[in-house]
Protein backbone atom coordinates (compact mmCIF):
# COMPACT_ATOMS: atom_id res chain seq x y z
CA UNK A 1 0.00 0.00 0.00
CA UNK A 2 1.73 3.69 -0.93
CA UNK A 3 2.65 5.61 2.25
CA UNK A 4 1.92 9.48 1.65
CA UNK A 5 5.22 11.33 3.29
CA UNK A 6 6.12 15.00 4.72
CA UNK A 7 9.24 15.85 6.04
CA UNK A 8 10.33 18.37 8.53
CA UNK A 9 13.75 19.99 9.25
CA UNK A 10 15.66 19.76 12.62
CA UNK A 11 17.09 22.95 13.70
CA UNK A 12 19.48 24.91 15.89
CA UNK A 13 18.74 27.98 17.70
CA UNK A 14 21.95 30.31 17.53
CA UNK A 15 20.72 33.60 19.58
CA UNK A 16 17.24 34.12 20.86
CA UNK A 17 15.55 31.21 22.60
CA UNK A 18 12.96 32.46 25.12
CA UNK A 19 13.28 35.92 24.50
CA UNK A 20 11.27 35.21 21.28
CA UNK A 21 8.20 34.26 23.42
CA UNK A 22 8.86 37.97 24.62
CA UNK A 23 8.39 39.59 21.14
CA UNK A 24 12.16 39.55 20.59
CA UNK A 25 13.82 38.17 17.64
CA UNK A 26 15.50 34.80 17.10
CA UNK A 27 17.67 33.46 14.65
CA UNK A 28 17.86 29.85 13.75
CA UNK A 29 18.90 27.40 11.70
CA UNK A 30 17.83 24.15 9.90
CA UNK A 31 19.72 21.58 9.93
CA UNK A 32 20.84 18.37 8.00
CA UNK A 33 19.01 16.04 9.59
CA UNK A 34 14.99 15.78 10.53
CA UNK A 35 11.90 14.06 10.61
CA UNK A 36 10.23 11.94 8.16
CA UNK A 37 6.21 11.13 8.92
CA UNK A 38 4.48 8.35 6.81
CA UNK A 39 0.67 7.67 6.54
CA UNK A 40 -0.88 4.87 5.48
CA UNK A 41 -4.17 4.12 4.80
CA UNK A 42 -5.60 1.01 6.80
CA UNK A 43 -8.60 -0.75 7.74
CA UNK A 44 -9.74 -0.19 11.77
CA UNK A 45 -8.40 2.36 14.29
CA UNK A 46 -5.37 4.69 13.55
CA UNK A 47 -2.32 2.78 15.12
CA UNK A 48 1.28 4.11 15.11
CA UNK A 49 3.69 1.83 14.12
CA UNK A 50 5.90 0.06 16.85
CA UNK A 51 9.37 1.13 15.76
CA UNK A 52 8.39 4.91 15.04
CA UNK A 53 10.86 7.09 16.56
CA UNK A 54 8.90 8.84 18.87
CA UNK A 55 8.06 9.13 22.87
CA UNK A 56 4.52 8.52 24.45
CA UNK A 57 3.63 12.56 24.36
CA UNK A 58 4.52 13.25 20.78
CA UNK A 59 2.60 9.46 19.91
CA UNK A 60 -0.56 11.35 21.79
CA UNK A 61 -0.34 14.33 19.71
CA UNK A 62 -0.04 12.52 16.71
CA UNK A 63 -3.18 10.67 17.50
CA UNK A 64 -4.67 13.83 18.31
CA UNK A 65 -3.64 15.52 15.13
CA UNK A 66 -5.16 12.32 13.01
CA UNK A 67 -8.78 11.06 12.45
CA UNK A 68 -9.28 8.20 15.49
CA UNK A 69 -9.96 5.89 12.26
CA UNK A 70 -8.10 4.69 8.97
CA UNK A 71 -4.47 5.43 9.56
CA UNK A 72 -1.20 3.99 10.45
CA UNK A 73 1.66 6.48 11.21
CA UNK A 74 5.49 6.21 11.14
CA UNK A 75 7.75 7.94 12.34
CA UNK A 76 11.53 8.10 11.04
CA UNK A 77 14.03 10.39 12.98
CA UNK A 78 17.73 10.88 12.60
CA UNK A 79 17.19 14.10 15.26
CA UNK A 80 17.44 13.03 18.62
CA UNK A 81 13.99 13.33 20.30
CA UNK A 82 13.45 16.16 23.08
CA UNK A 83 16.68 17.38 23.11
CA UNK A 84 15.98 21.17 21.95
CA UNK A 85 16.75 20.43 18.15
CA UNK A 86 12.97 20.91 17.09
CA UNK A 87 11.88 16.91 16.88
CA UNK A 88 8.35 17.86 18.03
CA UNK A 89 8.00 20.78 15.36
CA UNK A 90 9.56 18.83 12.34
CA UNK A 91 7.02 15.51 13.59
CA UNK A 92 3.81 18.70 13.14
CA UNK A 93 5.41 19.78 10.12
CA UNK A 94 5.91 16.07 8.54
CA UNK A 95 2.56 15.35 9.63
CA UNK A 96 0.89 18.19 8.15
CA UNK A 97 2.72 17.37 4.79
CA UNK A 98 1.92 13.59 4.99
CA UNK A 99 -1.60 14.22 5.72
CA UNK A 100 -1.74 17.40 2.87
CA UNK A 101 -0.29 14.86 0.30
CA UNK A 102 -2.64 12.14 1.00
CA UNK A 103 -5.54 14.88 0.82
CA UNK A 104 -3.62 15.83 -2.72
CA UNK A 105 -3.47 19.53 -1.06
CA UNK A 106 -0.75 21.81 -2.22
CA UNK A 107 -0.41 23.87 1.02
CA UNK A 108 1.53 27.18 0.92
CA UNK A 109 4.41 27.66 3.41
CA UNK A 110 2.53 29.91 5.52
CA UNK A 111 -1.11 27.37 5.73
CA UNK A 112 1.99 24.52 6.81
CA UNK A 113 3.07 26.83 9.48
CA UNK A 114 -0.06 27.52 11.15
CA UNK A 115 -1.15 24.03 10.97
CA UNK A 116 2.14 22.49 12.48
CA UNK A 117 1.72 25.71 15.09
CA UNK A 118 -1.70 24.59 16.13
CA UNK A 119 -0.48 21.25 16.46
CA UNK A 120 3.09 22.30 18.90
CA UNK A 121 0.37 24.18 21.19
CA UNK A 122 -0.87 20.50 22.41
CA UNK A 123 3.49 19.58 22.77
CA UNK A 124 4.19 23.11 24.12
CA UNK A 125 1.45 25.37 25.55
CA UNK A 126 3.02 28.62 24.49
CA UNK A 127 4.95 28.40 21.56
CA UNK A 128 6.53 31.47 20.34
CA UNK A 129 6.21 29.49 16.37
CA UNK A 130 10.13 29.76 15.58
CA UNK A 131 10.21 25.63 16.12
CA UNK A 132 7.37 25.04 13.39
CA UNK A 133 8.83 27.79 11.19
CA UNK A 134 12.65 26.64 10.92
CA UNK A 135 10.87 23.33 10.30
CA UNK A 136 9.21 23.99 7.41
CA UNK A 137 10.82 26.78 5.43
CA UNK A 138 14.61 25.32 6.42
CA UNK A 139 17.61 27.67 5.81
CA UNK A 140 18.51 30.58 8.27
CA UNK A 141 15.33 32.02 9.33
CA UNK A 142 15.07 35.25 11.79
CA UNK A 143 11.70 35.47 13.46
CA UNK A 144 9.65 37.71 15.32
CA UNK A 145 6.25 35.86 16.48
CA UNK A 146 2.85 37.71 16.00
CA UNK A 147 0.61 38.46 15.31
CA UNK A 148 1.51 38.89 12.73
CA UNK A 149 4.70 36.72 12.96
CA UNK A 150 7.62 37.59 10.75
CA UNK A 151 9.39 35.40 8.92
CA UNK A 152 13.04 36.60 7.35
CA UNK A 153 14.72 33.99 5.79
CA UNK A 154 18.37 35.11 5.74
CA UNK A 155 21.40 33.54 3.07
CA UNK A 156 22.28 30.07 4.68
CA UNK A 157 25.42 30.00 6.34
CA UNK A 158 28.20 27.58 5.47
CA UNK A 159 30.01 26.77 8.57
CA UNK A 160 29.33 23.23 10.55
CA UNK A 161 28.53 23.25 13.97
CA UNK A 162 29.64 20.60 16.32
CA UNK A 163 26.67 18.73 18.58
CA UNK A 164 27.23 17.91 22.09
CA UNK A 165 24.29 15.55 23.50
CA UNK A 166 23.81 15.84 27.49
CA UNK A 167 21.83 12.50 27.33
CA UNK A 168 19.16 14.26 29.51
CA UNK A 169 15.57 15.13 27.65
CA UNK A 170 14.81 19.21 29.00
CA UNK A 171 10.77 19.95 29.05
CA UNK A 172 9.88 22.49 27.09
CA UNK A 173 6.73 23.56 28.74
CA UNK A 174 7.74 23.51 32.23
CA UNK A 175 10.92 25.55 31.28
CA UNK A 176 8.76 27.96 29.25
CA UNK A 177 6.41 28.01 32.16
CA UNK A 178 9.20 28.47 34.64
CA UNK A 179 10.61 31.94 32.83
CA UNK A 180 6.74 33.09 32.77
CA UNK A 181 6.50 32.32 36.41
CA UNK A 182 10.22 34.67 37.28
CA UNK A 183 8.72 37.67 34.71
CA UNK A 184 9.07 40.72 34.93
CA UNK A 185 12.44 39.94 37.54
CA UNK A 186 14.30 38.45 34.76
CA UNK A 187 13.11 41.08 32.15
CA UNK A 188 16.62 42.81 31.81
CA UNK A 189 17.83 39.41 30.90
CA UNK A 190 15.72 38.81 28.29
CA UNK A 191 16.24 42.39 26.92
CA UNK A 192 19.90 41.04 26.51
CA UNK A 193 19.07 38.27 24.59
CA UNK A 194 16.58 39.76 22.44
CA UNK A 195 19.52 42.61 21.96
CA UNK A 196 22.38 40.08 21.01
CA UNK A 197 20.25 38.68 18.14
CA UNK A 198 21.18 41.39 15.77
CA UNK A 199 24.71 40.87 16.60
CA UNK A 200 24.51 37.67 15.88
CA UNK A 201 23.10 37.92 12.45
CA UNK A 202 25.93 40.61 11.84
CA UNK A 203 28.84 38.42 12.53
CA UNK A 204 27.37 35.06 10.37
CA UNK A 205 30.65 35.34 8.02
CA UNK A 206 32.85 36.27 11.11
CA UNK A 207 33.05 32.76 13.09
CA UNK A 208 35.80 34.48 14.92
CA UNK A 209 33.77 37.30 15.81
CA UNK A 210 30.42 35.04 16.25
CA UNK A 211 31.88 32.57 18.86
CA UNK A 212 32.45 34.99 21.68
CA UNK A 213 28.57 36.15 21.38
CA UNK A 214 27.21 32.42 20.96
CA UNK A 215 28.80 31.72 24.46
CA UNK A 216 28.01 35.52 26.06
CA UNK A 217 23.97 33.98 25.07
CA UNK A 218 24.51 30.57 26.87
CA UNK A 219 26.07 33.45 29.76
CA UNK A 220 22.75 34.84 29.94
CA UNK A 221 20.77 31.78 29.37
CA UNK A 222 22.49 30.44 32.43
CA UNK A 223 21.62 33.35 34.42
CA UNK A 224 17.68 33.47 32.89
CA UNK A 225 17.75 30.25 34.82
CA UNK A 226 17.25 27.33 31.96
CA UNK A 227 20.95 25.89 31.77
CA UNK A 228 22.40 23.06 34.06
CA UNK A 229 25.66 21.93 35.23
CA UNK A 230 25.64 19.47 32.66
CA UNK A 231 25.30 21.61 29.56
CA UNK A 232 27.56 24.32 31.61
CA UNK A 233 30.18 21.34 31.29
CA UNK A 234 29.73 20.92 27.89
CA UNK A 235 29.92 24.50 26.87
CA UNK A 236 33.03 24.49 28.63
CA UNK A 237 34.29 20.45 27.41
CA UNK A 238 34.32 23.02 23.83
CA UNK A 239 36.14 25.92 24.56
CA UNK A 240 38.53 24.14 26.24
CA UNK A 241 38.85 22.40 23.18
CA UNK A 242 39.52 25.19 20.93
CA UNK A 243 35.75 26.22 20.19
CA UNK A 244 35.26 29.50 19.11
CA UNK A 245 32.29 29.81 20.78
CA UNK A 246 29.11 27.60 22.26
CA UNK A 247 25.63 27.24 24.19
CA UNK A 248 22.66 25.45 25.07
CA UNK A 249 20.55 25.57 21.80
CA UNK A 250 16.67 25.29 22.83
CA UNK A 251 14.62 25.46 25.91
CA UNK A 252 17.10 24.28 27.86
CA UNK A 253 17.01 21.95 31.34
CA UNK A 254 18.60 19.54 29.24
CA UNK A 255 19.43 18.51 25.53
CA UNK A 256 22.22 19.76 23.50
CA UNK A 257 24.94 22.46 23.01
CA UNK A 258 26.00 23.58 20.25
CA UNK A 259 29.33 24.72 19.20
CA UNK A 260 31.48 26.73 16.41
CA UNK A 261 34.99 25.53 16.21
CA UNK A 262 37.48 25.68 13.25
CA UNK A 263 38.06 21.42 13.97
CA UNK A 264 35.01 19.89 14.32
CA UNK A 265 36.28 16.47 14.42
CA UNK A 266 38.64 17.35 16.97
CA UNK A 267 35.84 18.57 19.01
CA UNK A 268 33.69 15.67 18.17
CA UNK A 269 36.77 13.09 19.02
CA UNK A 270 37.67 14.79 22.89
CA UNK A 271 33.85 14.56 23.33
CA UNK A 272 33.33 10.80 22.16
CA UNK A 273 36.25 10.05 24.52
CA UNK A 274 34.13 11.25 27.38
CA UNK A 275 31.34 8.82 26.54
CA UNK A 276 29.49 12.40 25.04
CA UNK A 277 27.28 11.36 22.10
CA UNK A 278 28.52 14.09 19.46
CA UNK A 279 28.14 15.00 15.86
CA UNK A 280 28.27 17.48 13.60
CA UNK A 281 25.32 19.47 11.63
CA UNK A 282 25.56 21.10 8.83
CA UNK A 283 22.96 23.98 8.06
CA UNK A 284 20.17 23.01 5.36
CA UNK A 285 19.44 25.36 3.37
CA UNK A 286 15.81 26.58 2.83
CA UNK A 287 13.32 28.60 0.87
CA UNK A 288 15.21 31.55 -0.21
CA UNK A 289 18.00 29.17 -1.29
CA UNK A 290 15.25 27.06 -3.14
CA UNK A 291 13.59 30.34 -4.75
CA UNK A 292 10.12 28.90 -3.57
CA UNK A 293 7.80 31.86 -2.40
CA UNK A 294 6.19 31.80 1.44
C1 LIG B 1 12.31 26.11 22.05
O1 LIG B 1 12.95 25.44 20.97
C2 LIG B 1 12.50 27.60 21.93
C3 LIG B 1 11.83 28.44 23.04
O2 LIG B 1 12.17 29.80 22.75
C4 LIG B 1 10.34 28.25 23.09
C5 LIG B 1 9.62 28.81 21.87
O3 LIG B 1 10.17 29.63 21.14
O4 LIG B 1 8.45 28.42 21.69
C6 LIG B 1 12.42 28.11 24.41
Amino acid sequence: MSAFVGRGHGKLILAGEHAVVYGHPALAVAVDRGVEVRLTRIDGPTRTCADTACDDRLTEALHAALEPTGWEVSVFSDLPIGRGMGSSAAISVGLVRARAAADGETLSLQTIWERAFAAEKAFHGNPSGLDQAVACRGGLLRYRKGPPPHFDDLPCPSWPLVVLDSGAAGDTRALVEGVRERHPGNQQVLEAIGSLVGKVERAMNAPDQLGPLLTHNHTLLRHLGVSTPELDDLVQLALNHGALGAKLAGAGGGGVVLALTHDPKALEQAARARGIHAFTCHPQPGVSSAGVSP
